[in-house]
């Protein structure tokens, strides 16, 4: 699609703003006496709950991009899906290399969007303004580093060619690009898979964001021509980088604001401060 159609195609169909609020690498575990830092994470994912709950205006909806659990256990989603519950607006989550990808999707499949018995959790959302993809960036070998196969490079190509005049945003655990404040900057195990995923991206022009998660710090870059992003972790003892003593202990997430007209403007929200500077 040439730019001027894809303008129009933003233009006509319907659109109005969308909001979305990403959280990521959760951490999750089942809060134990002996062992403080699980139930940290857990307030940690509670007051972020009630921070979006508490928006105005509220997201459309909230995308996890994974790392939920800290070792995959079925009881960890049980754990999970129990803090999730209280949100007010639809979850969409994708599994991260502590996650699996089995429990997670039994946990969550009551919900509709993705299947219980799926080979990847790969789906696509068509209920909001911008059309949400989830890809499943986790490797076969279970390394904590990501892959994409050939075979979900093209079922995402196949979902992406199902609708090219709706404003789409991916997203996925692994960040497709070089974050180079951390330790090792690149998150797949070949760079093979993100140049493949980004000749995907650049078939389909209607894709104007990949969210992701992982490296539990803020970064943006560019895949494919798509600003791409990935957010600090919400688990507060495990988020990278720089930040104030006194966000010391207390999460952050991020908002993604989507206008036609300039796509997505993004912030990095702290729990409980004023929604107005
Ligand atoms: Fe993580």
């Amino acid at each position: 699609m040439q730019g001027a159609d894809l303008d129009g195609a933003r233009r006509t169909a319907s659109f109005r703003t969308m909001i979305i609020a990403q959280i990521t690498d959760t951490h999750l575990s089942h809060a134990d006496a002996a062992n403080p830092v699980f139930g940290a994470r857990a307030e940690n994912l509670r007051q972020c709950v009630a921070d979006i709950n508490g928006l105005d205006p509220m997201p459309d909806a909230v995308i996890h991009t994974g790392d939920m659990a800290q070792h995959g256990q079925a009881g960890e989603y049980v754990h999970a899906r129990s803090l999730l519950a209280a949100l007010e607006v639809p979850l969409y989550v994708t599994p991260g290399n502590r996650d699996s990808r089995q429990e997670m999707a039994r946990a969550f499949a009551d919900d509709g969007y993705m299947k219980p018995d799926c080979a990847f959790i790969h789906y696509a959302v068509e209920a909001h303004p911008v059309r949400l993809v989830a890809v499943d960036s986790l490797a076969e070998n279970g390394a904590a580093k990501g892959d994409l196969c050939r075979v979900r490079l093209k079922a995402l190509d196949a979902t992406l060619a199902e609708a090219p005049a709706r404003p789409t945003a991916v997203f996925m655990h692994h960040p497709p690009f070089d974050v180079p404040a951390a330790p090792d900057p690149f998150a797949y195990q070949r760079r093979q898979a993100a140049a493949d995923l980004a000749a995907v991206v650049c078939k389909h022009p209607q894709v104007v964001r990949i969210f992701t998660g992982h490296m539990h710090r803020p970064w943006m870059a560019k895949v494919g021509g798509v600003a791409a992003s990935t957010v600090p972790s919400v688990a507060a003892d495990l988020r990278k980088g720089r930040y104030a003593p006194t966000m010391a202990g207390r999460p952050v997430y991020q908002m993604h604001r989507f206008e036609p007209d300039w796509g997505f403007a993004s912030e990095t929200r702290l729990t409980d401060s004023p929604t107005q500077a």
